[in-house]
């Protein structure tokens, strides 16, 4: 086998994920159970349910990685893991592991921050994706507007204030009476609905980077109640909307302000049909260059994880074995 392969391991949240990366781009297996059936019917993720999971799905995950990459354990260059941000007892299980094939190997651990792995999901598909960049990282925890200088060299711009996109997308949902995760569910049936029945609030859209969502749930929640025969779809609709108005337009002036060339999207909400619809019209709009991954790549996987350690690897080299979980780990140098 030819060229540097890393093993990837994520564990940060409810999917049990490993991936072998060759040279940073090429991936050569990706595999992501995910435990979604396992915590649908308590309506979101139970942190210690997921830490079980984890340790009972890990050892499979990562043979079936393996496997399908056609390398050996022995033959992989490093072992990469998601040391933060993320659920302490689920990123222990990932971090514990990557360190012990690492040692069992002979071969470098490398920590991964998760949040830079969802930007790096991106250069996997994209080889030619250059800085400057202005990245919107929309997640279940997460809602950052990043000015990537270079590779590797990140300005942060805003973030929310109260909740992340993803959670916004999870908990209308749950008023909706809709299954978990959220996010998917309202994409589906907001594609039914009328995007422009009901005007939900855009906090903060006008001015500054940072986010605010916790109004426009509390709107959402307002107006189920004071009209409990509304067509659920317009709501949904309604709602996306609102919440993708505020990301695109604040995506969009931040990549003017900083002179970007390109737009890039990344993270669970990434996935939406609706935002990643909006951010292609407005990068043609502007003459920007719009950095999509598939959706796939936009949630949790390992893949990202390994394609990020490969060039941390470069710059930084292992990882110390001191290194734990670090569960409330920011985007690097933000
Ligand atoms: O990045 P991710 O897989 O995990 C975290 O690191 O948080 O993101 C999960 C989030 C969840 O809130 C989920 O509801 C949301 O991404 N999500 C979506 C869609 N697919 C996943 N939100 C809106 N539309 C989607 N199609
Ligand atoms: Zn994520």
């Amino acid at each position: 086998m030819t060229g540097q392969a890393i093993l990837g391991i994520e564990t940060s949240c409810d999917e049990t994920a490993a991936a072998v990366v060759v040279d940073g781009s090429r991936v050569a297996s990706s595999v992501v159970s995910s435990q979604v059936d396992l915590h649908a019917r308590f309506g979101g993720v139970v942190p210690e349910v997921a830490s079980r999971a984890h340790v009972d799905l890990l050892n499979p995950v990562v043979a079936e990685a393996l496997l399908e990459s056609g390398y050996a354990g022995s033959e992989v260059a490093a072992v990469a893991a998601t040391v933060g941000p993320g659920l302490v007892g689920a990123l222990l299980v990932g971090v514990s592991a990557a360190k012990a094939f690492a040692l069992a190997w002979g071969v470098p651990f490398v920590g991964v921050n998760h949040l830079e792995a969802h930007l790096y999901a991106a250069f996997l598909e994209e080889p030619d994706l250059s800085p400057p960049l202005v990245l919107l990282l929309v997640s279940g925890g997460h809602t950052l507007l990043v000015a990537m200088e270079d590779h590797l060299r990140y300005r942060l711009l805003g973030a929310t204030i109260d909740d992340a996109a993803g959670e916004a997308f999870d908990k209308v949902a749950r008023v909706l009476g809709l299954p978990y995760p959220g996010g998917p569910a309202i994409d589906r049936l907001a594609l039914e609905g009328d995007r422009h029945a009901i005007a939900f609030p855009r906090a903060m859209r006008d001015e500054g980077y940072d986010f605010s969502f916790s109004g426009v749930k509390t709107s959402v929640l307002t107006y189920v109640r004071k009209h409990p025969d509304a067509p659920v779809a317009d709501v949904a609709a309604s709602f996306q909307e609102a919440v993708v108005d505020v990301l695109v337009t604040k995506a969009r002036r931040a990549a003017r302000e900083v002179g970007a060339q390109g737009l890039c999207l990344a993270g669970g909400v990434a996935a939406n049909s609706a935002l990643r619809e909006r951010i292609l019209d407005a990068c043609i709009a502007d003459g920007l260059r719009a950095f999509v991954p598939s959706r796939t790549m936009c949630t949790d996987n390992a893949a990202m994880v390994a394609a990020t350690a490969w060039h941390r690897l470069r710059a930084d080299g292992p990882t110390p074995m001191s290194v734990g979980a670090v569960p409330a780990l920011r985007f690097p140098g933000t």
